[in-house]
């Protein structure tokens, strides 16, 4: 691999995997539940779900969740790939995905076997009655965020056709130029719930990748159908995992320290990416710059390599994504300022 040859070393901005140390904190509450050798709830811990509550209320001004109505999740990828077939969809549904989307909707609507359409508005979905739509505001790759307008034709729409709205709110903790709001915002739905899912993780917002914690809340009546059948499956989150969890809800200094981080991070990156006569589209939020040098995406990869830095194709996300590449803001300072110097050097 061309990238690795560099003499400083690989700078790989191809993945998001979060590279800072888990909060103190968080640990002690993981370490401090380590003799359980019962079985934990599918549903959490009763402070578990009371945590993600009042943190959605502090954090995005989400109110009116039932603390019954959240559910925990084992990392929210295996959530979202199995949303479609947990809902009980198959092959006369039809599931949206967005245009450039994190490739794990797709997967999810491939393992039920239903139909898929990437769309970003809802009028390219003409007269179609999707059964789910998933959003992912802000986005995975592009870093774009739908604004309260944009959301409300979405659920305006959908409880006109029937679908469920499956929101990933993954990065909605980390918006830099344009505020983001979460799909259960009562701005965007009046308060009502009906229909709603937002999943939420904490890989990226309190560094816990590695611990798998996320959860899924809104319509009540959904929440409780995905409990039955993930009792049964046995999709439970280790209870020391939903210790650290509920910490980690329960703390917003760790969570503004980390995003401070990827501010610092962002400004150098892109800076250097400027000078380098490339254009960041979109990237207003979340941790990646959806980059292009007005070339095919795959050509820009290999320039990057040869100066030692990884980053994904644009294509890898979608058909309309091939003249980008997206780079990563999830390396040490060190190395995003190895990147930045070599960005800049010719
Ligand atoms: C948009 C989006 N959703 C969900 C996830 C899954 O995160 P996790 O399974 O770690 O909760 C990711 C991870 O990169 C993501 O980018």
């Amino acid at each position: 691999m061309r990238a690795a040859t560099h003499p400083d070393g690989i700078v790989d901005l191809s993945v998001g995997t979060p590279v800072d140390p888990v909060d103190p904190l968080i640990r002690a509450a993981l370490a401090e539940v380590a003799d359980v050798p019962g079985y934990p709830a599918t549903h959490g811990t009763p402070q578990l779900r009371a945590a993600a509550v009042d943190a959605l209320a502090r954090r995005y001004g989400v109110t009116g969740i039932a603390p019954d109505a959240v559910l925990p999740a084992i990392g929210t990828k295996e959530l979202i790939a199995g949303l479609p077939r947990l809902l009980g969809l198959g092959a006369a549904d039809l599931v949206v995905i967005p245009e450039i989307a994190y490739p794990t909707y797709e997967v999810g609507a491939l393992l039920a076997g239903t139909r898929t359409l990437r769309a970003d508005g809802v009028t390219r979905l003409g007269p179609e009655s999707p059964a789910l739509i998933f959003l992912n505001s802000p986005s995975n790759p592009t870093g774009r965020v739908l604004g309260v307008e944009h959301l409300r034709k979405v659920v305006e729409f959908a409880r006109e056709r029937g679908a469920i709205v499956a929101s990933d709110e993954c990065y909605l903790g980390l918006a830099w130029d344009e505020p983001a709001v979460s799909i259960l915002d009562p701005r965007v739905c009046d308060g009502d719930h009906t229909g709603l899912l937002a999943i939420h993780s904490l890989s990226k917002t309190s560094n816990l990748a590695g611990y798998r914690a996320g959860f899924v809340t809104g319509d009540p009546a959904l929440v409780r159908e995905l409990l039955e059948v993930r009792k049964h499956a046995g999709m439970i989150m280790p209870f020391p995992v939903q210790s650290a969890m509920t910490a980690a809800l329960s703390d917003d200094a760790h969570e503004d320290a980390q995003r401070e981080r990827y501010r610092a991070r962002r400004k150098v990156l892109r800076e250097a990416l400027r000078q380098a006569g490339f254009r960041v589209d979109h990237s207003v939020a979340g941790l990646y710059l959806w980059s292009t040098r007005g070339e095919n995406g795959r050509a820009t990869v290999d320039w990057l390599a040869e100066r030692g830095i990884l980053a994904a194709p644009g294509d890898f996300y979608g058909p309309t994504g091939t003249d980008h590449v997206r780079i990563a803001l999830t390396a040490t300072d060190e190395r995003i300022a190895a990147a930045a110097k070599r960005l800049t050097a010719d």
